[in-house]
């Protein structure tokens, strides 16, 4: 059964669409059978993996209105040996289209069903916003994945997504957890990087993925040719820590399904700290800054080590695992995401 993630943060240009595309063609190296979902009008996720956005014949805008089968609109991606559900600029119409639509929040998890035996890994890549698109993300997905800049407004914006995330569990899908944040286009070189990824390792603990994405030219440079920069230049920076970062994920998961399986078995004792790297995080540890065990990623100067506090009003790494906390109480659909006003200035 796959395993299908959302790769979410309303705040614009912080990695979303490089990581999707980039761990859909990492886990595909790895063996995994991956389909993108491309959940974004501005159809980034579909460019960059090679497919014209302006020659779709069917994308996921048809599939979500009932216009087309999965299997009609799914294309395989130019290289990289993974799958895409494309889109374009109609999907942003699809957005008032659904609000009339039955079950309208989980018309993606519907139209998804038959990926299920076909794939490993479903990612859907989300637009800058919580809007009803992204809220067909969350429906649809077994787990959140939240890219995050090591910058001062880092944090900014967070408490918003993670209250999204644990209403659509309260109310639409109690599968979906927050799997983890990942810290992207990380320079090594600025203190602020340093101390943003260090505050962010105190506050949410093993909610932050041990991998870190760097800022690397050649992640920028590899969608105008089309290609995953795990396709463009395997052997850069960015190319091995998306490698290593989908190796992470791949072991997390058996973690949290082992976790699982201890809940049901009390006596099994619960993993107490990060699973050994596997061959291929170590093969690009080199490439990227290691996890530091003070706080402070390695080859920190000793200036940058000590992280400032965690501003007030940031989600508490309790309040990101919608499964371990208590859940808002249930409210009707409704309540939980009131009806966008109708967009006609004359009503
Ligand atoms: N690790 C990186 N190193 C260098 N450049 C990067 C890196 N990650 C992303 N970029 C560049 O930053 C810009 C924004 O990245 P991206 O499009 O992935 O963000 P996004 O969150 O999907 O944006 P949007 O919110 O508009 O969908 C792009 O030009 C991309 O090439
Ligand atoms: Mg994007």
């Amino acid at each position: 059964m796959a395993k299908t993630f959302v790769i979410a943060n309303q705040k614009g240009g912080v990695g979303k669409t490089t990581t999707s595309v980039n761990l859909a063609a990492a886990l595909a190296k790895l063996g995994r059978r991956t389909l993108l979902v491309d959940l974004d009008p501005q159809g980034n996720a579909t460019m960059g993996s090679g497919i014209d956005k302006r020659a779709l014949e069917h994308s996921v805008y048809e599939l979500l209105i009932g216009q087309c089968a999965l299997a009609e609109a799914v294309r395989p991606a130019g290289t990289g040996g993974y799958d895409v559900l494309p889109a374009n600029r109609e999907l942003a119409g699809a957005e008032v289209e659904l609000v009339g639509l039955e079950r309208r929040e989980t018309r993606l998890r519907d139209a998804l069903a038959e990926a299920e035996d076909r794939y490993d890994f479903v990612l859907i890549d989300c637009p800058p916003s919580l809007s009803l698109l992204t809220l067909n993300g969350f429906c649809a997905a077994n787990g959140v994945i939240i890219p995050m800049q090591c910058e001062y407004y880092a944090l900014e914006g967070l408490s918003d997504l993670v209250n999204t995330i644990r209403k659509v569990h309260a109310n639409f899908n109690t599968r979906l957890q927050v799997i983890g944040l990942l810290r992207v286009m990380f320079d090594p070189r600025m203190t602020l990087s340093q101390q943003v990824s260090a505050q962010l390792e105190q506050h949410f603990g093993d909610k932050v993925f041990g991998t870190i994405i760097p800022r690397n030219v050649r992640l920028a440079e590899a969608p105008s040719y089309g290609m995953p920069g795990v396709e463009f230049d395997p052997g850069s920076k960015g190319a091995k820590a998306y490698i290593a970062f989908a190796g992470e994920l791949i072991e997390r998961l058996d973690r949290i399904a082992a976790g699982a399986a201890a809940v049901r078995t009390p006596a099994a004792p619960r993993a107490a700290s990060p699973a050994a790297p596997s061959a291929d995080t170590t093969a690009a540890a080199s490439a990227i800054p290691a996890r530091a065990p003070a706080g402070a990623p390695a080859g920190a100067p000793a200036a940058a080590s000590a992280p400032a506090a965690v501003p007030a009003g940031v989600p508490t790494p309790a309040d990101i695992d919608a499964q371990a906390a208590p859940n808002p109480r249930p409210q009707t659909r409704e309540q939980a995401f009131p009806q966008p006003k109708n967009p006609d200035p004359q009503q």
